[in-house]
């Protein structure tokens, strides 16, 4: 057979094959979460396995050994004690709270490593909606805007007085990324950067995380806010305004299931794209794999490659620790 062209000549050894790779996916492209609360002990998720709620001192270490391992980001996400949860969550901005006091203890026993904090208000609200819940006339619930964007604010700033690195919105209420922008210049914060969730769908893959903050919404679902799964011009829409408002990194979540998504905001945006392989992506790849159907190292790998090839610059995924271990 007479053939010129051979496609798999470059596929013949794993030296050539490590020549010819167009995606590779490092230890620095990762971003760590990690999930807290104010006890004394670390606790095994029931909803997620293998995954800790973290006594603060619990969550430093666990910090400190995915330096170690090359980890440069985490982001975190406290469970608030429900005494401590109201109607309009201030506690989000309580300078003595939990995620302040993390903060403070990571940036001193780990300054290199780039703390990332949620800006939202579920943990905190006794609704568990992202932004402040009204009943209106009619007996609907509404999330009052402009409202819970003012409280976003003073959370942002809780967390940068607290020597937040990066803050990061994912309440999706409008108008959040500029209004926490001009909060945080004008108290003098024009180095602390914005992540973003500019593309958050409405998914029930947030369920496994739901459960490890016990931050479920009491009634409703978050589908007035958080975007529709059928939808993708609405995420450019979303990206041209982020963009405006002085994003730094804009944000895909869920990332598996919305890879064209990711793709789309990479080709319409010059800025880092970040996606969020979230708790139920996790879920399925551990419960797969703990029955021995699937290769857990393998699949994750896979998983987080082709989150990387469709145009992730960075991903947050709780693999993150195992994954820097085996690179
Ligand atoms: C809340 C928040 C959620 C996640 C990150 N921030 C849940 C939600 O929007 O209901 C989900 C992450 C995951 O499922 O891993 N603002």
């Amino acid at each position: 057979m007479e053939m010129m062209i051979r496609a798999r000549r470059n596929r013949r050894t794993g030296a050539i094959r490590g020549l010819v790779r167009e995606t590779k996916l490092g230890v620095e492209d990762l971003i760590y979460p990690l999930f807290f609360h104010e006890d004394e002990e670390d606790v095994a998720i029931a909803s997620m396995p293998g995954c800790v709620r973290w006594s603060v001192s619990g969550l430093v270490k666990e910090v400190e050994e995915a330096y170690a391992l090359g980890i440069r980001a985490v982001v975190l996400f406290p469970k608030i004690g429900e005494r401590l949860k109201s109607s309009d969550g201030a506690e989000c901005a309580n300078d003595e709270g939990l995620v302040p006091k993390a903060i403070r203890a990571i940036k001193k026993a780990c300054p290199g490593m780039c703390v990332i904090t949620d800006v939202a208000l579920d943990p905190y609200n006794s609704d568990g909606h992202d932004g402040i819940v009204m009943r209106g006339e009619d007996g609907e619930l509404k999330i009052l805007n402009d409202e819970t964007v003012d409280i976003l604010c003073e959370q942002a700033l809780c967390h940068a007085r607290a020597g937040a690195d990066i803050v990061a919105p994912s309440d999706m209420m409008d108008g959040r990324i500029g209004a926490i922008r001009v909060a945080l210049d004008d108290a003098g914060f024009e180095e602390v950067g914005i992540m973003a969730y500019t593309a958050k769908y409405a998914s029930a893959f947030y369920g496994p995380f739901r459960g490890a903050l016990d931050s479920a919404p009491k009634e409703g679902d978050k589908k007035t806010y958080q975007m529709d799964p059928g939808n993708v011009r609405e995420a450019v829409r979303e990206l041209i305004l982020d963009e405006e408002e002085g994003a730094d990194i804009v944000m895909v979540k869920p990332a598996g299931p919305y890879l064209d998504v990711i793709a789309r905001l990479r080709d319409e945006t010059t800025l880092p794209v970040a996606a969020y392989q979230v708790s139920g992506e996790y879920l399925m790849i551990k419960s797969a794999c703990s029955g021995g159907w699937l290769n857990e190292k393998a699949v994750v790998m896979e998983s987080l490659l082709g989150i990387k090839r469709a145009g992730a610059d960075m991903i947050l995924t709780y693999f993150a620790k195992d994954v820097a271990g085996w690179i």
